[in-house]
């Protein structure tokens, strides 16, 4: 049985970036109703795998990617964003940064095109910062609904969720400025952990 993990600070600990009333929305409706999900699903692939019934178990893995992709990337994202004055916003100074200059020349460019990369999502998905272990190199990608980054053969470093869920309640229709914003609250150590974890 899959479980929501703990958040790591209280609801109204992102203010004003993210609201208390999102964060609570976020985290024990929407986050809380993958994991609930997901858990339905495998068990109803347990049971349909029991009865040899393919065609039951590959309508079921749609069910496991969303929900599973779902509860994934929210415990990731979760962790990626710290309070302000708790490390959030606080650009990385070691590997990660060296990593990103190199690619990127400036923490400023890839900020900008991670944050276009964000806005022009059509619908609901994810912005992603991925490493691919094979080419031992960091790429900004987009994934649609919840599909994890690990569908495009990458292990995820940073995440920022566009589902309207994550900024309606205060941002409204203006998405570009919840990606605006939300760099005030990377918990850059994070993503460096993640980094130096995927580079092993
Ligand atoms: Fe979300």
């Amino acid at each position: 049985m899959y479980q929501l993990p703990k958040l790591p600070y209280d609801f109204n600990a992102l203010e004003p970036v993210i609201s208390a009333e999102i964060m609570e929305i976020h985290y024990t409706k929407h986050h809380e109703a993958y994991v609930k999900n997901l858990n339905a699903a495998i068990e109803k692939y347990h049971e349909a795998e029991q009865k040899q019934d393919v065609a039951s178990m590959i309508a079921l893995s749609q069910a496991i990617k969303f929900n599973g992709g779902g509860h994934v990337n929210h415990s990731i994202f979760w962790t990626n964003l710290a309070p302000i004055g708790m490390g959030g916003g606080e650009h990385p100074k070691g590997e990660l940064s060296h990593a990103l200059q190199k690619k990127y020349g400036t923490m400023q460019y890839f900020i900008d095109k991670m944050s276009a990369a964000a806005v022009g999502i059509q619908g609901s998905g994810w912005a992603w910062l991925g490493y691919h272990p094979e080419a031992d190199c960091m790429k900004i990608v987009t994934c649609a609904n919840q599909d994890p980054l690990s569908t495009q053969g990458l292990v995820p470093l940073l995440g920022i969720d566009v589902w309207e869920h994550a900024y309606y309640l205060q941002y409204k229709n203006v998405r570009a400025e919840y990606v605006k914003n939300i760099w005030k609250i990377v918990n850059w150590k994070n993503v460096e952990e993640r980094y130096l974890r995927a580079k092993k």
